[in-house]
């Protein structure tokens, strides 16, 4: 069972929304927890769940299904969003900006009142039962500048932000998944937050929730917290040596002061 440690009122909406057979666009920072809610949720009300890594090469076909040839012969083979129209499936299209425009437009319909999918090569209309669920995620705050969904896409969905946890729990989320004690986890939350703060003050990346659980399984592995640190959250950061100098510095001064 996949464990989400809910810091509002998410798991109430995303349920309600799901029983009024809405769409759902869930906003927020890389490494907050959007995939893990999905999946706690596809789990929590009994349906399947089909997921797609969007990217900058996903055509219509890629979703809906394409003509292939077998042994000389043609077959249709759905895609992952046909798929989960038929069988009443969650569909989570995860980091949907990065899909091209044009390839979102074959969600219209399924999106709204209609709740219908026309596969055009075929000429087939599937009509969504009651438990397909059309879910999207993306970092608002991660923009490519020309990078923006339309409004008419954008503005079929119920959107549920996220964010990362407020510290106490962040750091009961890092214990658990970490498999680390509180106190340590405490300890790698409050470096993240430090570092977190900077990012006001120029820094261009700080580390997610999932960064410190990596840190934190790490340690639970039996590395010292100083090089979880580093190589779990400091260096995967593309922030620069220069920059890294400084939050190392901010770790070794403040944070991990005592510990081993
Ligand atoms: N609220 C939460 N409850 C449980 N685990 C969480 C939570 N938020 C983040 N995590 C942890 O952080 C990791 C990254 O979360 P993920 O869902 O992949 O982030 P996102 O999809 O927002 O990029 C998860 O594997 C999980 O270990
Ligand atoms: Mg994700």
């Amino acid at each position: 069972m996949t464990h989400f440690q809910s810091s509002s009122d998410e798991i109430e909406r995303f349920t309600e929304a799901a029983a009024g057979r809405l769409p759902v666009m869930l906003t927020g920072p890389t490494g907050c927890g959007k995939t893990q809610f999905v999946e706690h949720m596809a789990q929590q009300l009994g349906r399947p769940l089909i997921t797609v890594t969007c990217h900058d090469d996903l055509s219509t076909a890629d979703l809906v299904g394409r003509y292939i040839i077998e042994q000389g012969d043609v077959r249709w083979v759905d895609g992952p969003l046909t798929r989960a129209a038929r069988l009443g499936a969650i569909c989570y299209l995860d980091e949907v900006i990065e899909a091209r425009r044009d390839s979102l437009a074959v969600l219209h319909s399924l999106a709204d009142h209609r709740r219908s999918l026309y596969l055009e090569r075929t000429g087939e209309v599937i009509q969504a039962p009651d438990t397909f669920m059309l879910v999207c995620s993306y970092n608002p705050r991660n923009r490519g500048s020309f990078k923006e969904l339309r409004p008419s896409f954008r503005q079929r969905f119920v959107t549920l932000s996220f964010d990362y946890a407020d510290a106490e729990s962040e750091a009961r989320i890092v214990a658990a998944e970490g498999g680390v004690a509180l106190e340590v986890a405490a300890r790698l939350v409050a470096y993240a937050r430090s570092v977190r703060e900077g990012t006001s003050h120029g820094l261009s990346e700080a580390p997610s929730t999932r960064l410190l659980v990596n840190a934190a399984i790490l340690i639970a592995h039996g590395c010292t917290e100083h090089r979880a640190v580093e190589i779990a959250m400091v260096t995967p950061l593309s922030i620069g040596p220069a920059m890294e100098d400084s939050v190392r510095e901010l770790v070794r001064a403040s944070v991990l002061n005592g510990a081993k």
